[in-house]
């Protein structure tokens, strides 16, 4: 596992531009992994500006989202594609076919999550799957006490998730309480893996992920055993190693 340290969160965020970049301009066709939640707004930011700058083209890249909230579309403000439309899609030139985001109003939810898994396969997997961490150590909406095995999938979320969420909504009671999510499995078997933590609140999930025990109860200690993986924290997040 490669460690680095940022001194801050603005230096976190820029490497983490920086690496996703780079991984665009060696592939320009890169399947990317995308993440939601505020950890990576900056590094968004920062994609952005060096797009702006013309210094990375996202035209022949290829995105896959981690999550979305079942029950929650496109124009609802909440929604994991609402996020990524504001944060960083409409502001670059990707090509919108090349989008994937799991439906949170498919009619058929089961049949969405394995339809999800299998563009994934079509597109020849992600080459570089970008990852926040839950404070209770999920990846993804992959809660505590996950199954390892599992593929794109429906989750029940845990009080934690909707308690911490809940900022974002007008209350706890507003927080969907179920998401379709790439499963443990999906992520792992992406080629790379980007992770990123900020702040003192993540700092026990960062310590058991890195010095834990491997277990379902901290689903990001899976990582661990993947063959690629970087984690970019600040020295809050860092703290407790
Ligand atoms: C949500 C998302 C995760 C994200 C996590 C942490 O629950 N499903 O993908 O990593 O929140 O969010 P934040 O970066 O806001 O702490």
């Amino acid at each position: 596992m490669n460690i680095i340290i940022a001194k801050s969160y603005d230096e976190l965020s820029r490497k983490a531009a920086n690496f996703i970049i780079s991984q665009v301009t060696l592939k320009s066709s890169s399947v990317l992994g995308l993440a939601t939640g505020s950890t990576p707004i900056s590094t968004y930011s920062y994609m952005v500006k060096k797009f702006k700058e013309d210094e990375v083209n996202f035209e022949d890249v290829i995105s896959f989202n981690l999550d979305e909230y079942i029950g929650l579309g496109k124009e609802n403000n909440q929604s994991y594609r609402y996020f990524m439309e504001e944060n960083l899609f409409s502001k670059v030139n990707i090509n919108e076919n090349n989008i994937n985001i799991p439906n949170g109003l498919a009619d058929d939810i089961e049949k969405e999550c394995i339809s999800y898994e299998e563009r994934i396969k079509n597109a020849g997997g992600i080459d570089l799957q970008l990852l926040g961490l839950g404070r209770n150590g999920h990846i993804g909406f992959n809660e505590p006490n996950v199954k390892f095995e599992a593929i794109t999938h429906k989750v029940e979320l845990d009080e934690d998730t909707i308690e911490a969420n809940a900022r974002f909504f007008e209350s706890a009671a507003d927080v969907p309480t179920e998401a379709i999510s790439m499963g443990i499995k999906t992520i792992m078997m992406s080629c790379k893996v980007l992770l990123l933590a900020s702040g003192k609140n993540k700092a026990e999930a960062v310590k058991a992920l890195v010095k834990g025990p491997i277990t379902p109860s901290l689903p990001a200690s899976i990582l661990q055993l993947h063959r690629d993986v970087t984690l970019i924290l600040d020295e809050e997040a860092a703290s407790l190693l």
